[in-house]
């Protein structure tokens, strides 16, 4: 069963939805379960993510895990925000059912995968300021 928390962050959360003008947008799934989450940050010019928000088709859990980890990235730069672990996300929710963890892990690799995107979207730009 979920505690408290986790009830509260699904029912109520405060990251849902997609974000315009996102520019780090990351598609992730477990095949096992079939959940698909989706991140998208804002990062500014100065690498700091100024807004983070998410999409998802997973779990309770997966929807709690998400809008914890949408929290913890905003206000940090694009680096900072790799290091962000789903035992992050975890201690916040304060407990998972253990075959519940790997939705929080998913969250986790949402953000990379956000980030990801975001570095290729940049190499992209400033290959094109190169050219022109
Ligand atoms: Fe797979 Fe939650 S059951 S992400």
């Amino acid at each position: 069963m979920y505690n408290k928390t986790v009830i509260e962050r699904f029912k109520n959360p405060k990251n849902a939805g997609g974000l315009r003008g996102a520019n780090g947008i990351g598609k992730v799934g477990n095949a096992a379960c079939g959940d698909i989450m989706k991140m998208y940050l804002l990062v500014n010019d100065e690498g700091i993510i100024e807004d983070a928000r998410f999409k998802t088709f997973g779990c309770c859990a997966a929807i709690a895990s998400t809008d914890v980890a949408c929290d913890l990235v905003k206000g940090k730069t694009i680096d900072e925000a790799l290091k962000v672990t789903n035992k992050q996300v975890f201690d916040i929710l304060g407990d998972l059912p253990a075959h519940k963890i790997h939705c929080s892990v998913l969250a986790e690799e949402s953000i990379r995968a956000a980030v990801e995107d975001y570095y290729k979207k940049k190499e992209k730009e400033s290959k094109k300021l190169a050219k022109d």
